[in-house]
């Protein structure tokens, strides 16, 4: 595979492109490591995020739940900030062009380039039936990109490969039908840790232990008032590095944390209060965000035209890629 690409430093005046699986609500690991990043890149960029419904068919078997989280996640991007006038928002089936691209790029892939892919790796290392669009997947996740002609993809550090493979596809297809498609790099955005779950682990959608910041209030509070914690008594000093005290410390400026971490040493403090106060910032912060959230949900068709207007940019925009690659590959009408 090529060598990684990467970049760290904040774009401007670039082409943006990310994509979000549509596999349930939006956490604060979510928000935190990738959410917030996305939205602040809508400034001096053209910056483009669609709901990728069509990759969450290799984990989510529900009609009815696909539609819903789609629904859901946009809720969630439009509530944290992401402005339709200044960023594309859009449902990746709504462009069925990544479907065409899809085809064309698969046919230019080595098989043992998708055989080397991590998430195929694990699901064959675990011996469960694999379908062949998870094999496929990072084809699908190349084509989301190439069609745009991006510059950066702002990814977490897990996402990384995806964008070799993409950059070697994108690479054999130029090679073989001409320098058509353009190379993206990953943008890895910045690395705020691995924000842990109400039982310690990474928090993640797959583990059960998220904390959604949208939920409504009192199953918020219930949720972060569950979070582990040992039996460590009020007065005695506790470790100032356990997750509970990570999260916290998200919330809180400097001073704040330096207090905290002074009274961890001292001992006196207490877990049932942290989560309570933990449970009054998460709603503090994202009061402003949870009312233009209800304020989208109470306009569904709003949320609907937002993202058929953001297809409809992208489908006008990529027209005369499609067609030059259709020229370059010999396909379609000449
Ligand atoms: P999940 O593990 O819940 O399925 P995803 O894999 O869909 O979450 O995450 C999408 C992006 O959100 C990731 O690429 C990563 O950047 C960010 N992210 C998710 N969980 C966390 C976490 N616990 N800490 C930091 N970032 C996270
Ligand atoms: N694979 C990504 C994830 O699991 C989601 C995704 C699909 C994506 N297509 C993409 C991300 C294109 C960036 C660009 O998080």
């Amino acid at each position: 595979m090529s060598q990684p690409q990467t970049s760290r430093k904040l774009p401007q005046g670039k082409r943006i492109l990310s994509g979000i699986k549509s596999s349930g609500t939006q956490h604060l690991g979510n928000y935190f490591g990738a959410m917030r990043q996305y939205v602040s890149l809508q400034d001096g960029n053209d910056a483009r995020y669609f709901i990728a419904d069509y990759h969450s068919m290799t984990g989510v078997y529900d009609a009815a739940e696909r539609r819903g989280n789609v629904h859901d996640i946009a809720l969630d991007f439009l509530g944290v900030g992401l402005d339709p006038a200044r960023a594309i928002l859009y449902r990746q089936s709504d462009v069925p062009e990544v479907g065409e691209l899809t085809w064309i790029l698969a046919s230019v892939t080595p098989l043992g380039l998708l055989e080397r892919a991590h998430a195929y790796k694990d699901s064959l290392a675990k011996g469960t039936s694999i379908e062949a669009g998870l094999f496929f997947y990072p084809v699908l996740m190349a084509a989301d990109i190439l069609i745009h002609r991006a510059d950066f993809v702002p990814v977490g550090q897990d996402q990384q490969q995806h964008i070799e493979m993409t950059r070697d596809m994108a690479g054999k297809l130029n090679q073989r039908y001409g320098e058509v498609l353009t190379l993206p790099e990953a943008f890895i955005v910045e690395d705020v840790g691995t924000i842990p779950g109400l039982d310690g682990r990474k928090m993640s959608k797959s583990y059960g232990n998220t904390i959604e910041m949208f939920a409504p209030e009192k199953e918020l509070r219930k949720r972060i008032m569950r979070m582990e914690t040992d039996s460590t008594p009020v007065e005695s000093p506790k470790d100032p590095s356990l997750p509970i005290f990570q999260l916290w410390n998200l919330f809180a400026d400097a001073d704040e944390r330096a207090e905290m971490r002074d009274r961890c040493v001292r001992g006196g403090q207490g877990y049932g209060d942290v989560k309570k106060d933990l449970a009054d910032r998460v709603l503090a912060y994202f009061a402003d965000a949870r009312r233009a959230r209800e304020d989208w949900a109470r306009r569904p068709s709003d949320v609907e035209d937002v993202l058929a207007a953001g297809a409809r940019r992208v489908r006008e925009d990529s027209a005369p890629l499609l067609d030059a690659l259709r020229q370059a590959c010999g396909v379609g009408r000449p």
